[in-house]
């Protein structure tokens, strides 16, 4: 079994951006700057061979090139309990169309069907029981987080491994978007 997802990978300098916000958080575990990335799906353990389908079916997909924008900072919670904290990532409707198109190839590939709606994020860094009101200054401070439009060139099949501490992240296969 495989433990993977589709991401958008992010620009070098975009990157070096995020990592400018990351510090000063209490309680929090920043994300390596090459870890980060705009999930498009998360898809879980899914079976060697099904993986080959889906990376085929996936290479199918031909959609334009288009440019993404981050603005804000927004977080996940559980109970008041804070458990990540990103950068926010405009929707567009070029985002959402590459994101409903990998959907349903994820989904004829044997991946569950997702019931969560897409709220497109790259995650800045993760905390432990952090209750909201300790961050809030950091969140405060932090809002104006402003990345300019960037192109968006490939999306990508990623294997997650878990171990102690961070997960790690190997690309499978990229696929060109239409310039
Ligand atoms: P996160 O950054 O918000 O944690 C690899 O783990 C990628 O898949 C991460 O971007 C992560 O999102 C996302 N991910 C991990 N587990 C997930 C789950 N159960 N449901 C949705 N997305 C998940």
């Amino acid at each position: 079994m495989m433990r993977l997802f589709v991401a958008l990978p992010l620009p070098v300098d975009v990157r070096a951006q995020l990592t400018a916000m990351q510090s000063g958080l209490p309680g929090g575990r920043w994300i390596d700057p090459q870890n980060m990335h705009l999930t498009l799906r998360f898809i879980g353990e899914m079976p060697e061979p099904d993986a080959r389908d889906l990376s085929l079916a996936l290479s199918e997909i031909h959609v334009p090139t288009f440019e993404l924008r981050l603005s804000g900072i927004g977080h996940f919670d559980r109970r008041g309990s804070v458990h990540s904290v990103w950068a926010r990532v405009e929707k567009s409707d070029a985002l959402l169309h590459l994101q409903a198109k990998i959907e349903s190839v994820v989904v004829r590939s044997g991946g569950q069907v997702e019931k969560r709606k897409f709220t497109p994020h790259v995650t800045l860094a993760r905390l432990k029981d952090t209750p909201l009101e300790r961050i809030g200054p950091w969140l405060e401070c932090s809002g104006a987080l402003n990345v300019p439009a960037f192109p968006v060139s490939e999306f990508a099949l990623f294997q997650s491994q878990l171990g102690h501490g961070a997960a790690r992240y190997t690309e499978l296969a990229a696929y060109p978007l239409l310039a």
